[in-house]
């Protein structure tokens, strides 16, 4: 539901092509996104407040590795290739746990949580093991936003440009997102979707609301300017949120007043929708009362999982786990959304491997600025991403004028 207004008319076509289907289907073409994308890029994996303790961890999979999170007793949250060094043992077998260390079900192997090698049957026979070189396979860690995001690079991106970059990008000043305080939030509500559909269709889809009108029936009368397709988060260069109906409330399925706004959200932002995509896998969607993250991980080319929370005030969460406050109704506007969303990226999925596809379909003006998704990940893949094409294209059509 991001929309650039565009600045001047379009030299050219008012359709902009997209990738090729196979793009969307092809499994080869998806180990690349692995490799170049989710495998290189800043993941948003998981809340930090989901390992409250030392010892407590969590399984994720990262393009085609799985990643043990843990807490240390030291040195915070670390993450780990979850690969025996011995002999190469999932070293992790359930999806989450908590243990005083990360031992190894085949030959005993034990991690101290800090990741080195501490015990292994005879290892004091062995006093030529250096203990840290055999220890678990660190990956860089960071949290923002009250959640662990980890890169599986060796050398990872700068943190503060490809991802607060993207967000400045995005949101106007990093600090406008700051005003909603999300690293403070708590977690109302999670849910789990698993899309079959590529997760190209789901960024694509999340940056158009050309859909709106016809697939969001509850969010258009929320926030009626999303019935044109138009609204935007950028006008005339300035950040733009969509605001909400005049008779509406709240940002609820029923547009009936929501829980207590964030503290210190800027006049500007209050009665107002912001979203943003931090690539390759984050959605983050603020209104004035609450905070909707998406987490993607892709599974393969036609599977997706999304994981949604719903960020309230922590006293909020108290309220809602005491049974004193019901947010359902806040919950429920996105989970449609969601829903809605997801259908139709389902729907079109098939159709990627259709013959009359091969070639891609079209972007509309109100979706050309999703072309600068697929320049990014043309470029990422190392391919020549087709805007210089239809740059020399405009190029050439002017000067035939
Ligand atoms: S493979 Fe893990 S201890 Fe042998
Ligand atoms: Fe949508």
């Amino acid at each position: 539901m991001i929309i650039d207004h565009l600045d001047e008319p379009l030299p050219g076509s008012s359709l902009r092509s997209t990738p090729p289907g196979d793009t969307y289907t092809d499994p080869e073409i998806f180990a690349q996104e692995q490799a170049a994308i989710f495998e290189k890029m800043w993941n948003c994996v998981l809340r930090a407040d989901s390992l409250p303790s030392a010892g407590e961890w969590k399984k994720v999979t990262i393009g085609r590795e799985e990643i043990i999170v843990v807490r240390t007793r030291r040195s915070g949250i670390a993450a780990y290739y979850n690969v025996c060094r011995h002999r190469g043992m999932r070293v992790c077998t359930t999806d989450q746990g908590r243990s005083k260390t990360l031992q190894c079900g085949y030959h005993a192997w034990t991690y101290a949580l800090e990741g080195e090698l501490v015990a292994a049957p005879n290892l004091t026979s062995m006093p030529d093991v250096d203990n840290k070189a055999y220890g678990l396979r660190p990956v860089h860690v960071r949290e923002w936003l009250g959640y662990v995001w980890v890169c599986l690079a060796d050398i990872p991106p700068d943190f503060d440009q490809a991802v607060l970059g993207e967000v400045r990008t995005s949101f106007g000043e990093v600090e406008s997102i700051d005003n909603y305080g999300i690293e403070n939030l708590a977690c109302g509500e999670t849910k789990t979707y698993d899309v079959q559909a590529n997760w190209k269709l789901i960024i694509e889809n999340f940056m158009e609301c050309y859909h709106c009108a016809t697939i969001h029936p509850e969010l258009t009368e929320v926030i009626p300017e999303f019935a044109d397709g138009l609204a935007s988060q950028r006008e005339n260069g300035e950040v733009h949120g969509a605001a909400f109906g005049s008779e509406i409330d709240g940002f609820t399925v029923d547009g009936s007043s929501g829980v207590s706004e964030l503290p210190a959200i800027a006049p500007d932002q209050e009665r107002k929708y912001y979203a943003i995509t931090v690539r390759p896998q984050v959605f983050i969607n603020t209104v004035p009362d609450h905070v909707i993250l998406h987490r993607m991980f892709p599974v393969s080319e036609s599977r997706t999982i999304v994981e949604c929370d719903w960020l309230f005030l922590p006293e909020v969460v108290e309220q809602i786990r005491a049974g004193s406050l019901d947010v359902s109704k806040s919950v429920e506007l996105f989970h449609r959304v969601n829903q809605q969303d997801f259908e139709a990226c389902e729907q079109t999925q098939p159709s990627m491997s259709s013959k009359v596809y091969a070639s891609g379909g079209a972007l509309v003006p109100s979706e050309h600025h999703i072309s600068e998704f697929h320049d990014w990940w043309y470029e990422a893949l190392g391919w020549r991403a087709p805007k210089e094409a239809r740059d020399e294209q405009a190029t050439a059509a002017q000067a035939s004028r």
